[in-house]
């Protein structure tokens, strides 16, 4: 009998992996696995039950059993590893043979390593996986990148796994080279400021209105059955009725209050300053983890710089309607920027990037769905050349109808002092974006007086310089 041949191998069996191999079998896909951990191969075994799947316990073993040319993908920690393991791999593979990343790295990283794997005829792709375990197990969103060749050998396989939204697979092919990591990077960076805009939220309701946990839980349950529909909003509903099983009280208040971070965020604020691309909703949203982190530093200064933080004094239900709607405007200016910076990544790195698309892709799977998204697809439908989703006809009105809900919350944080760092950015960059002057002509004549840096004129094409003094 011949020996049984494998369509796709995933390398990396935690998890996010494990269900993956389990999802693609689950749509008829032979699937072989391999983990240098040997129980995880066991586990996936265990789990495989009639499925077409094989547990490999050793790289040549797993190689040996894939069809020629082989697909490889890789589900392992971003960084030295991926490397590691390429190059075991590459003991086996030959030319033809394509691996694919589906880890968050770097997209500068995913652009060397496709680089020098082409040179040995070795197609590589980076694609973005979102949606965490469960998202793997029943589909995700999915954010390939790389080769037009190596999308069409996996296309079936990714449309099969991937989410479905009005029978649309959550995937596209999106670009070459690290196409596919930007994109998941800056979704990241989204999913960083939607995730601190609904942790300020919070913070105003449990420090500034007292509610308790099961009103927190209420209240996010029924913004999620509105326009601020959004996975991130339901889970933060769920979160809030958790009971812990060890002590019985709300889980929510036994966990320590330092966010941590594996860098996707940090990477969509560095490179969105590298490109020039404004997204302080973003930026803000990673200082606000980098600050929680300093958690001895503020239990200190807590001492000498108390404000006394106290309710607030305002009718409950109107403040809840305002910062619902504050946090509303703040969403869609969070996608604004992110969608602003993949418009002008495009460009630098040639991406060719299709904005419908991604904002189609991530309608379902990931973790910044939302119903929000199907406005940023149909505005980008449109208009593809749309340079900011402020200035469609539609989500533009949105944010101007619900400014003043924003200022109103901002404003009520400033007076009791508590930190609404990513509510702020949200609204100083509306105010800067909507303004048809800014105060830039003072930087531009101080930097010509200290430093002959010269500028434009309003009424003369050239460049100038005077002599201030
Ligand atoms: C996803 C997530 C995921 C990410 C986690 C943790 O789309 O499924 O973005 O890829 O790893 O959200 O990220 P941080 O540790 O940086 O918060």
């Amino acid at each position: 009998m011949a020996e049984q041949k494998y369509e796709i191998g995933m390398v990396g069996l935690g998890v996010m992996g494990r269900n993956l191999v389990l999802n693609m079998a689950d749509h008829g896909y032979s699937v072989t696995g391999y983990d240098k951990d040997l129980s995880k191969v066991q586990e996936l075994r265990a789990e495989a039950g009639s499925r077409v799947i094989n547990a490999a316990q050793t790289v040549s073993g797993f190689v040996s059993v894939l069809s020629i040319p082989r697909v490889i993908m890789m589900l392992v920690p971003a960084g030295p590893v991926v490397d590691s393991v390429i190059r075991e791999l590459m003991l086996y593979l030959r030319p033809g043979d394509l691996i694919i990343d589906a880890g968050n790295s770097h997209f500068k990283v995913t652009d060397l390593r496709a680089k020098s794997l082409a040179d040995k005829g070795i197609l590589y792709m980076g694609v973005g996986v979102s949606g965490g375990e469960d998202g793997a197990r029943h589909g995700p969103s999915l954010m390939p990148g790389g080769p037009k060749e190596a999308y069409a050998r996996v296309r079936p396989i990714f449309e099969a796994v991937a989410a479905h939204v009005e029978g649309t697979p959550c995937v596209t092919y999106l670009g070459p080279g690290s196409a596919g990591h930007y994109v998941k990077m800056v979704h990241n960076g989204i999913e960083y400021g939607l995730m601190q805009l609904i942790a300020e939220s919070y913070d105003l309701m449990k420090r500034g209105l007292e509610l308790s946990d099961e009103e927190l839980a209420v209240v996010y349950k029924d913004w999620n059955a509105g326009e601020l529909n959004a996975y991130l909003v339901e889970i933060t509903s769920h979160i809030f009725r958790k009971v812990d099983e060890q002590t019985g009280k709300q889980l929510i208040n036994e966990i320590l209050d330092e966010a941590e971070q594996k860098g996707t965020g940090m990477w969509t604020s560095q490179d969105a300053m590298d490109i020039q691309v404004p997204t302080p909703v973003i930026d803000a949203a990673v200082v606000a983890r980098n600050l929680s982190a300093l958690k001895s530093e503020r239990e200190a200064a807590s001492k000498n710089l108390n404000l006394g933080i106290t309710h607030l004094k305002c009718d409950r239900g109107e403040f809840l309607t305002n910062l619902k709607g504050a946090l509303y405007a703040s969403m869609i200016i969070t996608y604004a920027q992110g969608m602003a910076q993949l418009r002008i990544a495009s460009q630098v790195y040639k991406y060719d990037l299709n904005l419908e698309d991604i904002a189609r892709i991530w309608r379902g799977g990931c973790i910044i769905r939302a119903a929000l998204l199907e406005d940023i697809r149909a505005a980008f439908h449109r208009n593809p050349d749309l340079p900011n989703l402020l200035i469609d006809s539609h989500l533009g009105q949105e944010v101007l109808a619900k400014q003043d809900d924003l200022r109103a919350v901002v404003g009520f944080a400033v007076k009791l002092g508590l930190p609404t760092p990513c509510l702020m950015a949200s609204l100083a960059y509306f105010d800067g974006y909507r303004s048809a002057w800014l105060p830039a002509n003072l930087v531009q004549a101080q930097r010509d007086d200290f430093g002959a840096h010269s500028y434009e004129r309003i009424d003369e094409k050239g460049v100038f310089h005077t002599q201030w003094e």
